[in-house]
C-alpha cells in the first residue's frame, strides 16, 4: 500500500494533473490521491463536491448500471438491491492494525499492519481498473466546528458518493479546511472488482473476499469487496467510530455508538439524553420517539454515533457527527415509528427492501398484510407463502436528517447539547429490568460494559444467540476494551459533579408466549420520564443490588392496560438468576488483561448484594 499521507508533502505537478485535482488542493491530499490512483488504475478520478446535480449524475450513472431503481411512489426516492452476499456488517473481515496486537485488544481481529498492508497492496492494484475512483471531502460535524473532523474517502462505488452525500457533510470547503492545515482521515474503498476492457457491469459489483482494515496509528481505512453500507460509507463505523475511538482516547473525549434526543415538557421539563444499544436495538425508534403521555416533546438530534466532549460549563457536550440516517427499514410502521415513515416519503435511497407493483416499497412490519404483488429484495416475484421475508431483515433506508420531522432546529449547533443522563440497553428476554439507575458513575460504566444483547441481522452471526456487547462498541471500539473502559473511569473522574446519570433499559423482556411484556415504541417516553424525574432529583427509586429501580408508583403506567403482575414482572430483581449472570460477566472480564480494578470492585459490590439478599 501507499504510505499514509504526509503533511510535507510536495505537490509533484504531474501527479496533479494525472488526477486532475482542483486548484489549492493541499499537496499531501494531491500526492496520496495519486499514489492510491497508481495502485489501483481508474479509468477516471472524480473530484465531489455534494452538489445536487452531483447527486443527479450519480443517480443516473447508477441507473444506467442497474444499480439501483426509481421507486415512483415517492419523489427522488431510489431502491437498490445488492448482492445476496453482501447485505451486513462482516465483524470476521474486520481488522484492527495496531503495531502491537495487545492495543487492538482481545474482542477485535488483529493482523499485523506491515502484513496487512502488503496483502491489501496485491488486493488493491489494479482494483479500480475501468472504473471511476470518486474523491469524496466529507466532514463529520459541521464544518469548523470545534468537535468535528474532516476526512476523505476515495471509492469506485457510485452507490457509495450517494450515500455519502446523505450521511455526511461532502464539500469543497472540506478541501478548503485541509488546505489551511485541518487534520484529516484518509479513507480509501474498492468493490474489489476491477472492470475488463469491453466487459459488462454487474448491478452490484463485490467481492467474495472483504477486509475491512483500520490502521489506529496512522488513522488509515482501507475497504475491499463490500459496497454494503457499514463496511463501504467508511465514513460511519469506521471512521466516526472504530478510528474516532482512538482519537478520542489520545485527546480525552468520546467517540460512542449512540443516538442523542432532547425531551421537552410544556412544565419547562428537559433532559438531553444519550443512549446505546446494540445494532437494530432501537436507537433510531428512541431517536424519533412520539411520547404517548401529555405534555412531552422529543426532538431528535443523532440516532447513532454520538461524539461527547468537556464543554466550556465543565459538562459532557455531545454532537451528532453525520448529516443523515442509515436505519434499519424492517419493523418501521406508522405504530412504531411515524416519524420515520413521514421522513421516508421523498427524496430517500432504500436498500434490499421489496417493491410493489404500483411502484412503492414494503417490508416485513411497515403493514400487517404484504400488499399483493411484490417483488422481493433479490428482485424476484413474492408471495407470503414462499416462506421467505420479501424485505432483507437487515433492509435500510439513507435518508437526510434535514427531512426528519423531529429534527431540532439546532440538531447541528457546532458546540453541541449537555448531555444530562446516558442510558445503556440491549435485547433481552428476561432478568434485566425496564429500567434501572446505576449507583455513580463507577458502576455505570460496569453497567455499560456488561450490556448484553440478542445478536440480530445487522451484522453476519446467529441471530437470537445472547453476547456480551460493552457499551454498544463490541464491533466498533477501535483499540483494547480493557482501555476503553478505563478511558470512561477516567472521563468520569474529569467530569465529577457536572457528570451526567447513568440508566440502564431493556424494551424487549418477553412472556411465556414468546410476546413483548412492555408495549415499547411511544410508551418508552414513561421510562424517560422517570429518567429526567432522577436527574431532576423529583421521581422516587429503590437502591436494590443491582441499581436503583422506580419505586411504587413512580414510573408512570396510568392508561395502559398491563396484566395484572406485569410491572412487577418489568422491575423485579431474580437474585439465583443474576448470580448466574455475573458468573458470565466474571469470565467476560476475565479476558482482558488490562480491566480496570474499578469494575471488578463493581462486580464483586454486586454479587455481594445479591447474596445478601
Ligand atoms: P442500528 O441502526 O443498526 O445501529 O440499530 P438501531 O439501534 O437504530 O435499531 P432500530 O431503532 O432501527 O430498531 C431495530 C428493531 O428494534 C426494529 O425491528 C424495531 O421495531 C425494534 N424496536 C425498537 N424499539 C422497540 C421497542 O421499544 N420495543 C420493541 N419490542 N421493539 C423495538
Ligand atoms: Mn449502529
Ligand atoms: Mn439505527
Amino acid at each position: 500500500l501507499p504510505p499514509p499521507p504526509t503533511a510535507g508533502a510536495s505537490a509533484a505537478k504531474a501527479a496533479r494533473t494525472l488526477i486532475g485535482a482542483p486548484d489549492g488542493t493541499a499537496p499531501s491530499v494531491v500526492e496520496w490521491v495519486a499514489s492510491v490512483a497508481r495502485l489501483t488504475e481508474p479509468a477516471h478520478v472524480q473530484w465531489c463536491d455534494g452538489t445536487d446535480a452531483e447527486f443527479g449524475s450519480l443517480v443516473e450513472t447508477m441507473l444506467d448500471a442497474g444499480t439501483i431503481v426509481p421507486v415512483p411512489a415517492r419523489p427522488g426516492s431510489y431502491l437498490a438491491r445488492s448482492h445476496p452476499d453482501d447485505v451486513a456488517r462482516v465483524e470476521d473481515r474486520t481488522f484492527i492494525c495496531s503495531v502491537d496486537d495487545e492495543d487492538a485488544g482481545p474482542t477485535n481481529h488483529w493482523r499485523d499492519p506491515e502484513s496487512m498492508r502488503e496483502t491489501l497492496g496485491g488486493l488493491f492494484q489494479g482494483a479500480m481498473r475501468g472504473r471511476t475512483m470518486y474523491v469524496i471531502p466529507f466532514s463529520m460535524g459541521p464544518v469548523g466546528g470545534p468537535i468535528s473532523k474532516l476526512g476523505i474517502e476515495l471509492t469506485d462505488s457510485p452507490y457509495v458518493v450517494a450515500s455519502m452525500h446523505a450521511m455526511t457533510r461532502v464539500g469543497t470547503n472540506v478541501l478548503d479546511a485541509i488546505a489551511e492545515g485541518e487534520d484529516w482521515v484518509p479513507a480509501v474503498h474498492s468493490v474489489g472488482a476491477p472492470l475488463a476492457a469491453g466487459r459488462a457491469d454487474t448491478p452490484w459489483p463485490c467481492n467474495p473476499t472483504k477486509y475491512i482494515s483500520h490502521f489506529p496509528e496512522t488513522r488509515e481505512i482501507w475497504s475491499f469487496g463490500s459496497a454494503y453500507g457499514g463496511n463501504a460509507l467508511l465514513a460511519k463505523k469506521c471512521f466516526a467510530l472504530r478510528i474516532a475511538s482512538v482519537q478520542a482516547r489520545d485527546e480525552g473525549w468520546l467517540a460512542e455508538h449512540m443516538l442523542i434526543v432532547r425531551m421537552t415538557h410544556d412544565d419547562g421539563r428537559r433532559l438531553h439524553l444519550a443512549a446505546a444499544f446494540p445494532s437494530a436495538c432501537g436507537k433510531t425508534n428512541l431517536a424519533m420517539l412520539k411520547p404517548s403521555i401529555p405534555g412531552w416533546n422529543v426532538e431528535t438530534i443523532g440516532d447513532d454515533i454520538a461524539w461527547m466532549r468537556t464543554g466550556a460549563d465543565g459538562s459532557l457536550h455531545a454532537i451528532n457527527p453525520e448529516n443523515g440516517f442509515f436505519g434499519v427499514a424492517p419493523g418501521t410502521s406508522e405504530a412504531t415509528n411515524a416519524t420515520a415513515m413521514a421522513m421516508l416519503d421523498r427524496d430517500t435511497i432504500f436498500t434490499n427492501v421489496a417493491l410493489t407493483d404500483d411502484g412503492d416499497v414494503w417490508w416485513e412490519g411497515m403493514t400487517k398484510h404484504a400488499p399483493e404483488g411484490l417483488t422481493d429484495w433479490r428482485g424476484e416475484r413474492w408471495t407470503p407463502e414462499s416462506g421467505r421475508p420479501a424485505a432483507h431483515p437487515n433492509a435500510r433506508f439513507t435518508v437526510r436528517a434535514t427531512q426528519c420531522p423531529s429534527i431540532a432546529d439546532d440538531w447541528d449547533a457546532p458546540e453541541g447539547v449537555p448531555i444530562d443522563a446516558i442510558v445503556f440497553g440491549g435485547r433481552r428476554p428476561s432478568q434485566v429490568p425496564l429500567v434501572m439507575q446505576a449507583r455513580d458513575w463507577e458502576h455505570g460504566v460496569y453497567v455499560g460494559a456488561t450490556i448484553s444483547s440478542q445478536q440480530t441481522a445487522a451484522a453476519e452471526g446467529p441471530v437470537g444467540a445472547i453476547r456480551r456487547d460493552p457499551f454498544a462498541m463490541l464491533p466498533f471500539c477501535g483499540y483494547d476494551m480493557g482501555d476503553y473502559f478505563r478511558h470512561w473511569l477516567d472521563i468520569g473522574q474529569r467530569l465529577g459533579r457536572n457528570a451526567p446519570a447513568i440508566f440502564s433499559v431493556n424494551w424487549f423482556r418477553r412472556d411465556a408466549d414468546g410476546g413483548f411484556l412492555w408495549p415499547g415504541f411511544s410508551e418508552n417516553a414513561r421510562v424517560l420520564e422517570w429518567i429526567a424525574g432522577r436527574v431532576a432529583g423529583t421521581a422516587d427509586g429503590v437502591d436494590t443490588a443491582i441499581g436503583v429501580l422506580p419505586s411504587d408508583g413512580a414510573l408512570d403506567v396510568s392508561g395502559l392496560d398491563l396484566p395484572e403482575g406485569v410491572l412487577d414482572e418489568l422491575l423485579e430483581v431474580d437474585a439465583p438468576a443474576w448470580l448466574a449472570e455475573l458468573v458470565d460477566v466474571d469470565a467476560f472480564f476475565s479476558q482482558f488483561e488490562r480491566l480496570p480494578f474499578g469494575l471488578r470492585r463493581q462486580l464483586n459490590h454486586v454479587r455481594w448484594r445479591l447474596e445478601q439478599q
